[in-house]
């Protein structure tokens, strides 16, 4: 099974719609037994939470299942256990290197690493900005990237 997760400040806007939107895409490419799908936050402010009435807006609106997503806390052994952790922006990016110091990890990288000729490199944060739409779009594109990219590395099959 190969894990990916993904990670906010939060773990209540950016990286649960992540997590929604990605898990449909495996399962849409019948891919749900092959990769394991999380989210967790660099905060612990709001552990135990369902994702933000924004995303979870959104998601409504896509038709995105988000049940069950609760927020949980990035833990140091996240880092070993997980194949992709894949931050929503550069700070998100640093704590995590910081927790992975001295670890060996899988691949770490921001999400916008994977949209092609993307010149931003950071995910809008809705908490703040209120613009759920913007980060949907950019999650969605980006998501199918990753996807492609990891099928690649790992020689799964995407029709
Ligand atoms: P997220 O957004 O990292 O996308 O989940 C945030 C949610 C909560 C806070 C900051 C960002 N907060 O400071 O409580």
């Amino acid at each position: 099974m190969v894990k990916v997760l993904f990670v906010c400040l939060g773990n209540i806007c950016r990286s649960p719609m992540a997590e929604a939107v990605f898990r449909a895409k495996v399962k849409q490419a019948n891919l749900a037994d092959k990769i394991f799908v999380d989210s967790a936050g660099t905060g612990s402010w709001h552990v135990g939470e369902a994702p933000h009435y924004g995303t979870q807006e959104i998601l409504n609106k896509y038709n995105i299942d988000y049940e069950g997503i609760k927020a949980r806390q990035v833990i140091a052994k996240d880092v070993e256990t997980f194949d992709y952790i894949i931050a929503m922006d550069t700070d998100n990016l640093r704590d995590i290197q910081a927790i992975a110091k001295g670890r060996k990890t899988g691949e770490v990288k921001r999400l916008l690493d994977y949209l092609p000729d993307s010149k931003r490199k950071d995910v809008p944060d809705p908490y703040y900005t209120g613009n759920f739409a913007e980060v949907y779009e950019l999650v969605d594109q980006s998501c199918t990237y990753l996807l492609q990219h990891i099928c690649e590395r790992e020689g799964f099959p995407l029709n």
